[in-house]
């Protein structure tokens, strides 16, 4: 099973936050994660038509993804959509931005709705909220609390070796990790597709 992670990041927080998807689709047996930077240039549509799940993942500028993985999107057009080349492959995003809110939700929403145009089925973070009471603390698992996908919050001031924080990158582990384990239950298994062709 292939889950590719399709991310853009301008300055390495992003990055980190995609890596830590890669890794929690791993932890999953017989799962491979592709990683995929649109900044590195031409995207190989194979490898995406190949994969059995895609994630997408963005900082969030301006209040929206960036430009960069929305040339992506516009680019994936011809390359897929006019197919449905993505048709019932799973989905799901991630955003990191520099305000603690910072107006991520509209780029998860952007995201979902990318992959609805799709007819990609799109996996929320089925997540309580942490940092949400007296006992919790900023250090908990999905500390912003969101349910459209991974949020992430990276001090402005501080590199990506620091920021995003351990707890979000945690979380964003746990969304990889979700997203191969709902791949693999709901992806037929070779013999299976074997038994129906003639
Ligand atoms: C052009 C631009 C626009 C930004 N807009 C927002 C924004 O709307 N909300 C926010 O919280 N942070 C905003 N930021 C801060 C970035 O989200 C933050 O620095 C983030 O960590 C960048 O991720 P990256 O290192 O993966 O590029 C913006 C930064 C840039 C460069």
């Amino acid at each position: 099973m292939l889950v590719s992670i399709v991310f853009d990041s301008g300055y390495g927080h992003t990055a980190r936050v995609a890596q830590a998807v890669a890794e929690g689709a791993r932890d999953v047996d017989n799962v491979q994660a592709e990683l995929i930077a649109v900044a590195d240039g031409p995207v190989d549509w194979d490898v995406l038509e190949k994969s059995d799940a895609i994630v997408f993942g963005s900082p969030t500028y301006n209040g929206m993804i960036s430009a960069r993985l929305k040339q992506f999107f516009e680019e994936s057009t011809k390359a897929a959509w006019t197919e449905l080349k993505w048709r019932n492959k799973i989905s799901a995003g991630f955003t990191n931005s520099g305000a603690q809110h910072g107006d991520k939700l509209n780029s998860l929403v952007s995201m979902a709705l990318f992959a609805a145009q799709h007819g990609m089925i799109w996996v929320g973070l089925d997540l309580m909220p942490g940092n949400n009471s007296s006992t919790s603390s900023p250090d908990a698992l999905n500390r912003l609390g969101s349910w459209l996908g991974v949020m992430t919050h990276a001090n402005v001031d501080q590199a990506p070796d620091v920021a995003p924080p351990e707890c979000d990158l945690r979380t964003a582990h746990y969304l990889g990790r979700r997203v191969a384990e709902i791949t693999r239950r709901l992806t037929p298994t070779q013999s299976a597709n074997a038994r129906k062709d003639p």
